[in-house]
């Protein structure tokens, strides 16, 4: 008897050092799929040629992460709706030799703040620091949970009214939208927030965005889209100003989660794939 293995993979370059072969493998022994999810190097020139070889090859769909996500956006002929205003493309769908795009994202971090870290967005006052590639995935998922306010700061400041006019183009009512310059942050006296998200690549150079403790609301939530064994630099500022501070981890694997979803219509039990890879972490 043979069992026909639904092949996965996730496009990227670098990619060894990916956790979406483990988190998904967890995904499919929990929730019984007979599936399979690998690392897939594709060459920096050869993306395209990659995704279409895999196609024929009979893979069921992939995720994408850097640097192809605005290949993969170009690539697939159909978008979703959270895919189009991202910009940028994180999971791909083959559908009758049809590549479908999406991302999802936004929808993981949205998930991780207000259903791993119980914190409704609804209401709340929103500062979202960085303009590019990573602010803009989270802006539609983010303006959909109605917050009070959502200001986006960004070292250059064009780019965050840029990001601010996208917002105000999906006519949300009732969300005020701003910008704030990263001086003015520094500085503060810009009123509070009650979730600051940090989508700037800043963390990666071990840098953090300078923001005055005054600007941090007395049950502040700061969140780092970026994860490692050890806390950010801008987690370690929040956390001397008092903030509650999260990484990355969670949104990595609800966004996982809700590609394991769009593929396989079944919504993988999250916190137990978390907290398995939390244990990894400190072991
Ligand atoms: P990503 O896809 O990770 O979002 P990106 O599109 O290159 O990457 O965007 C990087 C973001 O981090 C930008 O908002 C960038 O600010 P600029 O638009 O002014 O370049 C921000 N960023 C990167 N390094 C930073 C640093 N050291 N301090 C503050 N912001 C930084």
């Amino acid at each position: 008897m043979s069992v026909k293995t639904d092949a996965y993979v996730v496009f990227g370059n670098p990619i060894a050092h990916s956790k979406s072969p483990l988190i998904h493998g967890l995904f499919a022994h929990q929730t019984k799929q007979a599936m399979s999810y690998q690392t897939y190097l594709a060459p920096l020139d050869q993306f395209a040629v990659s995704v279409q070889g895999f196609m024929q090859l009979g893979g069921c769909g992939a995720n994408v992460t850097v640097p192809f996500k605005l290949e993969a956006f170009d690539l697939a002929q159909t978008l979703s709706e959270r895919a189009q205003v991202a910009g940028a493309v994180n999971t791909l769908l083959f559908r009758d030799g049809q590549i479908i795009g999406d991302n999802t994202d936004g929808a993981g971090l949205v998930r991780d703040i207000t259903v791993n870290l119980r914190r409704s967005l609804q209401g709340a006052r929103v500062l979202l620091l960085g303009a590019g590639g990573a602010a803009r995935g989270a802006l539609l998922p983010l303006l959909q949970q109605l917050p009070a306010q959502l200001c986006i700061a960004n070292r250059s400041v064009e780019k965050a009214e840029t990001l601010c006019a996208l917002a105000a183009s999906f006519e949300i009512d009732d969300v005020q939208l701003s910008v704030l310059s990263l001086d003015a942050l520094a500085q503060g006296g810009v009123g509070q927030f009650d979730v600051i998200i940090n989508a700037t690549s800043a963390s990666l150079q071990q840098e953090s965005v300078m923001i005055a403790s005054d600007v941090f609301a007395s049950d502040c939530l700061a969140y780092d889209m970026m994860y490692g064994d050890v806390a950010t630099p801008f987690m370690r500022m929040a956390q001397s100003a008092g903030a509650q501070t999260a990484d990355g981890l969670g949104m990595l694997v609800e966004q996982a989660a809700e590609a394991f979803y769009l593929w396989r219509g079944v919504r993988p039990d999250t916190a137990l794939v978390l907290a398995q890879l939390r244990g990894d972490r400190q072991a």
